[in-house]
């Protein structure tokens, strides 16, 4: 059975799930790390919350990441001085190193395995690209050095080397600062107006309103359905494989990732589209048997990442006309420093204080990019795909996920068991498989 390394060794405090009429200052829609954070921090402030989540804390992404530590998300730095400037690239990497920063403060405090570690960028194709990485890095202010050899065993042509990087493990933290926090569980909000939200069971009315529920489930306002789509990528757990005493990750989309948790070494990849074909379970377990052939494989399983037009996350205000709904979404693969960095920008917007980094990860900026189109098209092909087995959420044409006995909608990335039950969003409801 898929399950992730970290859902098996934890229990996460539960609430109860809310009912009647309610009113609070600020509504968190969305109990992942990110909603959890906002809470944490709107609590440290003073200020009235609650965080309302569908499920059980925890239990959609968070559950099923690789929880790397990091500003160094594949070779992102190098492209953003060339397009997007200076004040944004260090916006954006020095955003993502003070959540680096306020992890290692908080987990000073709490038992989560939290690990110092080097993060690594290589390449199997062009050293060049990493060298053009290091010195946009360097240019930023951060050490970061050109490396010749990895300890992989894969012909890399070079890589390079974030210092001062971590590693944890994820649900330990959440639990460790969820606990006394307002929230409620089991409580899937069915609908969103000005300053109101509702569950099957419960009204809310708030002042403001942070959506964090993955992939952002209101349509009315911000065209997230053009502006993000997911990607599925798997995880195999190994023993008896390699301590690399370190965390990697290939440049190329479609290359692997690698770290140590404990005895174990996490070897990720095989992503693709939801609701495409890619290389999956089969690609990582190949290449296990060739390159770790006494290994062992204790654990499986996926991880489904909402992707931005621009590979920048959108944090901030939903829409320009929305001032006072925000919202969080887009982390890409990189998720663990996104939701630090976004709950630190949210909680700033909604007390009204000026933050540094708002522009960079402003959800209104421009968004003409390739990508749109891509995401156009997959709306429309699959639109007009005949079938009977459709997404509700806008109509697309589901296909069947073999590998994983699932039907996945290519348009947005909604999932659902084989009896149309729902699992993951924008999807607000289940599918009606015949
Ligand atoms: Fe949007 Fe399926 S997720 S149509």
């Amino acid at each position: 059975m898929s399950q992730s390394v970290w859902s098996r060794e934890v229990r996460l405090p539960g609430f109860e799930k809310l009912h009647g009429t309610v009113r609070t200052d600020v509504l968190i829609i969305g109990g992942g790390l990110c909603g959890v954070l906002c809470a944490y921090f709107l609590k440290l402030a003073g200020v009235d919350y609650l965080l309302v989540e569908a499920d059980t804390i925890g239990s959609g992404v968070t559950k099923n990441t690789t929880a790397k530590i990091t500003s160094q998300h594949r070779l992102i730095y190098d492209r953003l001085l060339r397009t997007k400037g200076r004040e944004a690239a260090a916006a954006y990497l020095w955003a993502n190193e003070k959540a680096i920063a306020e992890y290692r403060r908080l987990a000073a405090q709490i038992d989560c395995d939290f690990e110092d570690r080097d993060s690594f960028v290589y390449t199997l194709s062009d050293d060049a690209k990493i060298e053009a990485e290091v010195t946009a890095v360097n240019a930023l202010g951060i050490p970061a050095e050109f490396i010749e050899h990895v300890p992989l065993p894969l012909d890399a042509r070079g890589a390079i080397r974030f210092p001062h990087q971590a590693q944890f493990h994820p649900l330990k933290f959440l639990a460790g600062i969820a606990a006394g926090l307002n929230i409620r569980e089991h409580t899937f909000i069915r609908g969103l107006a000005p300053h109101r939200a509702w569950s099957d069971d419960a009204e809310i009315s708030a002042d403001k309103i942070i959506v964090t529920t993955h992939f952002p489930f209101l349509n009315k306002h911000g065209s997230y359905f053009l502006k993000l789509y997911q990607e599925r990528s798997y995880v195999i757990a190994l023993e008896h494989a390699a301590d690399i005493g370190g965390m990697y990750v290939d440049e190329a989309a479609e290359g692997m990732s690698f770290r140590n948790y404990g005895e174990l070494l996490l070897v990720g990849g095989g992503g693709h589209r939801t609701g495409k074909r890619g290389g999956g379970y089969e690609e990582l377990r190949e290449f296990a048997a060739a390159c770790y052939p006494n290994a062992a494989e204790r654990y499986h399983w996926a991880a489904q990442d909402c992707m931005s037009l621009d590979g920048i996350p959108y944090i901030g205000h939903y829409c320009a006309r929305t001032p006072e709904l925000f919202v969080a979404s887009g982390f890409q693969k990189w998720g663990m420093t996104g939701s630090m960095a976004a709950a630190r920008l949210l909680c700033d917007q909604v007390l009204g204080i000026q933050n540094e980094w708002s522009g960079v990860f402003s959800p209104s900026r421009s968004m003409i990019t390739p990508q749109l189109l891509v995401n156009g098209w997959e709306a429309t092909k699959n639109l007009l795909t005949p079938t009977t087995k459709r997404c509700p959420h806008l109509g697309c044409a589901l296909k069947w996920n073999a590998a994983e006995h699932t039907w996945d909608c290519p348009c947005h990335g909604s999932r659902f068991e084989e009896d149309g039950t729902l699992i993951d969003n924008p999807a607000t409801g289940d599918a009606n498989i015949k």
